[in-house]
């Protein structure tokens, strides 16, 4: 990936070295792996669990580990419904008492970490599948202006940070691939800066149950890409998996690799596309069959840690480019 210009090939990062040292074995070849973002560490409710009440064990074992080895750092992510520790919305904060909580959560992660994230997902998920905004407690409060403010905070906190926009399901180059785009523009309204959107990556390789349509085209992944990076920002597919309906077959885990092929390509021929992050290690571990039942086998490698036809497909992509 280096050798083709690009900056890296991440993973999702959960440190259980005491139970997996091949996990950490993969992890720590730089032939494999560049880059880390920690899977759950610096999410809200593991580092604010209480107003004012930070906790940084955990999340500063994850950092540390990746600069000890030389591995760059995703940080992830600052401004998400999501994993939100309850007390931000059971509080029914009024506008400037929520811009003050989320002023300074990013001040206090961002500001910790300052000069060590490379990259920063500010904000995660702020839309719907329609495009439309999703009705956070950022959104109801705050209105819009939550995703330019957290920006200008992440910007003032760590100014050498990358910052990023983070979401799912913009690789269909759809309605919410064309609004999101449309954020870059009302971030910069608001005299902010974005460097970066996200693409997540959590793809099928056949319709199931959670999701209906398939890796989409290359065609088509490429204009999703060229939507971002037509606006002068970067782009990197932050989380990839491509699950399937499980039990895996040959048939399937061949087209996995298929698909796996045209996603890094997709990257590959974008030069504003500055690399990927698989979303874990091995299959055994990965956090799709406990969210969507009956689906997995997403991964690059097996349950054994054994490389599937997945890795050839990443592989061969970045040879040919
Ligand atoms: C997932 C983790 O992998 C799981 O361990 C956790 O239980 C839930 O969150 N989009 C994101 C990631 O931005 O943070 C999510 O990670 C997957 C979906």
């Amino acid at each position: 990936m280096k050798a083709k210009g690009k900056s890296h090939v991440g993973t999702a990062l959960a440190l259980r070295w005491g139970d997996e040292p091949l996990e950490e074995a993969i992890i720590r070849n730089p032939l494999e792996i560049g880059a880390v973002t920690p899977e759950n560490s610096l999410k809200w409710e593991s580092v604010e669990p209480g107003r004012g009440n930070f906790t940084f064990e955990v999340a500063d074992a994850h950092v540390n580990f990746a600069l000890e080895h030389d591995l760059s750092l995703r940080c992830h992510t600052l401004v998400w419904h999501s994993q939100l520790a309850p007390w931000v919305e059971a509080g029914n904060y009024d506008n400037a008492t929520l811009i003050e909580i989320m002023r300074s959560h990013i001040y206090t992660v961002a500001g910790r970490y300052k000069g060590r994230c490379k990259h920063w997902d500010v904000v995660n998920e702020a839309l719907e599948e329609d495009g439309s905004w999703r009705e956070s407690v950022f959104y109801k409060t705050i209105g819009e202006a939550f995703l330019p403010l957290a920006f200008k905070f992440a910007a003032e906190a760590d100014p050498d940070a990358k910052l990023w926009y983070n979401d799912y399901n913009l690789e269909y180059d759809e309605v919410k691939t064309i609004e999101t785009a449309n954020l870059i523009d009302l971030i910069r309204s608001y005299g902010a800066r974005i460097d970066g959107v996200g693409l997540q990556g959590h793809l099928v390789v056949e319709s199931t149950p959670t999701q209906s349509n398939p890796t989409p085209s290359l065609e088509v992944l490429e204009s999703a890409l060229r939507r971002f990076t037509d606006k002068g920002v970067d782009v990197e597919y932050t989380e990839i998996d491509i699950r399937m309906n499980t039990p895996a077959t040959p048939e399937k885990l061949e087209e996995q690799a298929t698909q796996y092929n045209r996603v890094v390509t997709s990257c590959m021929n974008n030069d504003r596309c500055i690399g990927i992050t698989l979303w874990g290690i091995s299959d055994k571990h990965s956090w799709i069959p406990y969210t969507f039942e009956g689906e997995g086998a997403a991964l690059a490698w097996d349950e054994n840690f054994q490389k599937k036809p997945a890795y050839g497909g990443i592989l061969q992509a970045i040879h040919d480019a």
